[in-house]
């Protein structure tokens, strides 16, 4: 299998460099082919080009066996299997953008690389396109990714399972030999990324990672349909939390309450200001349009879509509640980037919150421990951005949680009271204890805590 010995990643985005840097770590030679100059030039010397736990570590690490370049003739020479991880980014109309994967394609297609393993999220029917483009003598293989940002190497190195589409059996055989390390989790763990308990544990009784075989259309359908899933949990969860406030409920207690039936389970539950990031936005709208294409109507998927966006400004709509009136009063917000654990401020809701904001006469100010930078670039020049939170919060009448970084959990509350012109704080990812705060003389709502909203007046 000599043939199939050398590797090209060809993006190094999140998928791309995780995928690269775990098969370095795993002992492969890997090359790594991106157009992005600046990008490779920082790689060369050891640079991360995003925020990721354990990447900078681990690039330093694998180093020895990673090579990057911008040149396809370097990338692809002797190469026997090349992983496409090129972004696919949503276009206005709705649909994956799909025009750096088919340059990549075409560039591909002019080296002899016999497997090309498609890692981008693409629409079902993609894959045979590429067949098409990259001709008879190229096998391909649908391999969608699972990571999830500010997880991206420990969920590349210790996968739920591994999924590949292909349409000729040979193909599944070189992929399992690839993927066996990671399948047989037969790698010493890193330090700085330690394998998670439960699949140590289960390992130990036997478990090896399964690897899913499927059709082309059944892979890429499959990554669609599981974050269109999961997007439906968190506006159905979303959609409860409305509820409760409407009726006096806890949502936090509903989700202990129904999370204990197996059929339900307590994970990705979390009620709030709905998803972002650079997947489930894309990949929702992206599926649906998919539908529509195809001739069927995706109704609940749509109305995901519709919930999510409602959501963001739930927070805007308390405050304005609460303060009675938004027009030349300041709000703070704590967190920028979409989620914790990431610089990433792709479809981040506090985007629009902040746009909405400033619509309705607030003066902003705002804090991220590391999406700041980034942000100064995205946000009306309006917004004022301070790297301390307490200072972000200085004079303000509302705090508006936008993000559950832990440092907020963390804050010194009492310190921040005396910051603040008034004591309101709306928690949009229910992050803080409302009755910690409550005690500290806070009004305090988060999202869907019926009763437990501390009235103190103001
Ligand atoms: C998501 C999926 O979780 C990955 O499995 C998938 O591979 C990835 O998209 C992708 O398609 O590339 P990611 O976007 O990194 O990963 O982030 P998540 O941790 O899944 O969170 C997505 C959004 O949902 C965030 O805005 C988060 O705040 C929100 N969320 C998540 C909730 O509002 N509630 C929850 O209970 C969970």
């Amino acid at each position: 299998m000599e043939k199939f010995e050398k590797l090209t990643v060809v993006g190094a985005g999140y998928v791309g460099l995780s995928t690269a840097v775990a098969l370095a770590l795993l002992g492969r030679e890997v090359r790594v082919l991106d157009t992005n100059l600046a990008r490779v030039e920082g790689l060369r010397r050891g640079e991360p080009p995003f925020y990721e736990p354990g990447l900078a570590e681990s690039l330093a690490q694998a180093a020895p066996r990673l090579r990057y370049t911008t040149d396809p003739a370097e990338a692809y020479d002797g190469s026997g299997i090349a992983i496409v991880a090129v972004g696919t980014p949503p276009t206005p109309a709705g649909h994956a953008d799909l025009r750096y994967l088919y340059q990549a394609l075409e560039t591909l297609a002019r080296y002899r690389v016999p497997l090309a393993v498609i890692k981008s999220t693409v629409p079902v029917g993609t894959n045979r396109e590429a067949q098409r483009i990259l001709g008879p003598g190229v096998a391909v293989a649908s391999n969608p990714e699972f990571l999830r940002q500010g997880q991206a190497l420990s969920d590349t190195l210790y996968p739920d399972r591994i999924l590949v589409g292909a349409e000729e059996g040979w193909v599944f055989g070189v992929l399992e030999r690839l993927y066996r390390p990671l399948l047989e989790q037969s790698f010493e763990e890193l330090p700085w990324l330690p394998r998670p308990k439960a699949l140590r544990e289960a390992l130990a009784g036997g478990y090896r990672v399964p690897l899913v075989r499927t059709g082309l259309e059944s892979a890429e359908l499959a990554k669609y349909a599981a974050n269109a899933f999961l997007a439906t949990r968190i506006s159905f969860i979303n959609e409860i939390a409305n509820v409760a406030e409407a009726v006096g409920a806890d949502i936090e207690e509903v989700v202990r309450a129904i999370g204990l039936d197996p059929r339900i389970g307590p994970h990705f539950f979390k009620a709030g200001l709905g998803y972002g990031g650079s997947c489930f936005p894309k990949d929702t709208r992206a599926l649906a349009y998919l539908a529509k294409r195809g001739g069927y109507d995706f109704k609940l998927l749509r109305a995901v879509i519709e919930v999510n966006q409602a959501q963001r400004y739930r927070l805007v709509e308390k405050a304005e509640a609460v303060l009675g009136r938004l027009n030349g009063q300041t709000i703070a917000l704590l967190g920028l980037a979409f989620k914790p654990g990431t610089d990433d401020l792709r479809e981040a809701p506090s985007l629009e919150i902040a746009e909405e904001l400033l619509a309705r006469g607030a003066h902003v100010r705002a804090t991220d421990p590391k999406a700041l930078e980034q942000a100064r670039q995205l946000l009306d020049p309006r917004v004022q951005t301070f790297a301390d939170p307490l200072e972000a919060l200085e004079g303000a009448d509302a705090v508006l949680l936008v993000t559950e970084w832990p440092e907020y959990r963390a804050l010194d509350w009492a310190e921040a009271k005396r910051r603040l012109r008034r004591a309101v704080v709306l928690d949009g990812r229910n992050a803080l204890d409302p009755q910690a705060m409550a005690a500290l003389g806070y009004v305090y709502q988060g999202i869907g805590r019926g009763r437990k909203v501390s009235e103190a007046v103001l």
